[in-house]
């Protein structure tokens, strides 16, 4: 704890949590200032007027970050991963390093010697925040952890203390939204049995029987920089697609998420931009890349997804990571037509100049394949395919049915026979 004289910035909403904040850190932790940071990583307009208010109302200095581009940029490198934790595509944990750190920013050019946020001890948030603060020299508080705070109780010390505390959408759920996606949960949605009243999601129309609408998205680099042959900016793609694909019901996700601490929390998401984007994405990867290129990739984005959602795109090996996808990426220019339809979006067409295709060596209506290989070409390669399972398999039978030296299995000189043709196969002079 702080011995006083000092001021701590805050990262701050407006909402219960953080409201009640204000006033432990001074009250609790001695503190004699506290400054509210709110980071703009593409919440709607209502929240910053509320955490304007609050602020004003509590008496609280407030800044206003704008992180949006940056933030925007991340969720782009996201795509290029493909990355989604459990299904889900890390709205939240990519915002927290970027709140992070703009507030880290802010207390540093104010002279702060402490840094709070209003995460409990049982989420994700306060690794990711801390991850980035205890890089300081700073106090990190986290109050809600700290005293062990509830929701009932901070409700009550509110009214106590007058707090200026409403919470959005009535304050029924907790709401986290940004750019890449919204996430309702708390109340009734705590239950993993309880179906969710359509009111919870403001971002996606409930599916129904609109018309289907096809969407152009064109890449560079792995990166979606136009929609339907508009070059946009990346903040406005993303916006523009959230409400393109949310009015077909698309990016919905219900789902049971492990925590970092590994508990079972029920989420609810909306995420209509990060599904379409993702989508089209991977569709033009599957065109360009090679089979084994998509196959080691999908390794890659895992991992990147899984340092991503414990908020640590800092890590050496993140970047490492990059160095694989932003090398793969390069040819994932081009462009992918997507379909959204009642709640799905699906990509219908695909083209790139670095298509891993022809489309005669793949058709039914030619008979040869490419480059002086024939189809009859394939009959040596369709002997050899399984042979190693035809071989294994055949051993085991032998064996149950009790040969001594089941044929196939190892002779005396270590040699082992061809289950499959009778041929025998030495490791010496077999050739491959
Ligand atoms: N479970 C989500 C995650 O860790 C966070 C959901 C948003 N809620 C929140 N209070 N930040 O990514």
């Amino acid at each position: 704890m702080s011995d006083g004289n000092g001021t701590v910035a805050l990262a701050f909403s407006g909402g219960l949590d953080t409201t009640v904040c204000v006033s432990l850190l001074k009250e609790e932790y001695g503190y004699d200032e506290v400054i509210g940071v709110t980071v703009d990583v593409g919440q709607p307009d209502y929240e910053f007027e509320e955490a304007e208010e609050t602020a004003e109302a509590l008496g609280v200095e407030q800044y206003v970050v704008d992180a949006k581009e940056e933030f925007a940029d991340l969720c782009l490198k996201a795509v290029k991963a493909n990355a989604d934790y459990q299904g889900y595509p890390l709205g939240t944990a990519l915002a927290r390093p970027v709140i992070a750190k703009a507030i880290l920013s802010v207390a540093e050019e104010e002279g702060c010697n402490g840094i709070a946020h209003g995460c409990t001890g049982k989420g994700n948030d306060q690794l990711r925040f801390e991850a980035i603060w205890r890089d300081s020299d700073m106090e990190v508080i986290a109050p809600v952890r700290e005293l062990g705070l509830t929701r009932e109780w901070e409700n009550e010390y509110a009214q106590e203390k007058g707090l200026p505390v409403e919470g959005g959408d009535g304050g029924r759920y907790s709401i986290d939204t940004n750019l890449w996606s919204r996430s309702i949960e708390g109340s009734e949605l705590e239950d993993p049995s309880t179906i969710p009243e359509d009111d919870i999601y403001k971002w996606t129309e409930n599916p129904s029987g609109k018309d289907a609408e096809l969407v152009d998205i064109e890449f560079e680099d792995g990166e979606a920089v136009a929609v339907d042959g508009e070059e946009l900016g990346t903040v406005e793609l993303i916006e523009q697609l959230n409400e393109q694909a949310g009015a077909h019901g698309i990016g919905r996700t219900d789902m049971m998420e492990d925590r970092m601490l590994g508990l079972k929390v029920r989420e609810n998401y909306e995420h209509p931009a990060a599904t379409v984007l993702l989508t089209a994405h991977e569709a033009l990867e599957g065109l360009v890349l090679t089979q084994e290129e998509r196959a080691f990739k999908q390794q890659v984005d895992q991992q990147w997804s899984q340092k991503a959602y414990e908020g640590l795109v800092d890590a050496p090996l993140v970047s490492a990571l990059e160095a694989f996808i932003d090398d793969t990426n390069e040819r994932v220019t081009g462009s992918v037509t997507v379909k959204l339809e009642g709640g799905h979006c699906r990509p219908v067409s695909r083209e790139s100049d670095y298509a891993v295709y022809s489309e005669s060596a793949a058709s039914f209506d030619e008979e040869d394949v490419t480059g002086g290989i024939t189809q009859q070409d394939a009959t040596g390669v369709a002997k050899y395919h399984g042979f190693q399972s035809r071989l294994a398999n055949g051993i085991l039978e032998n064996a149950k049915k009790g040969t001594a030296v089941p044929d196939g299995g190892e002779d005396d000189h270590g040699e082992a026979s061809d289950h499959a043709n009778g041929n025998a196969v030495s490791g010496e002079s077999s050739e491959e």
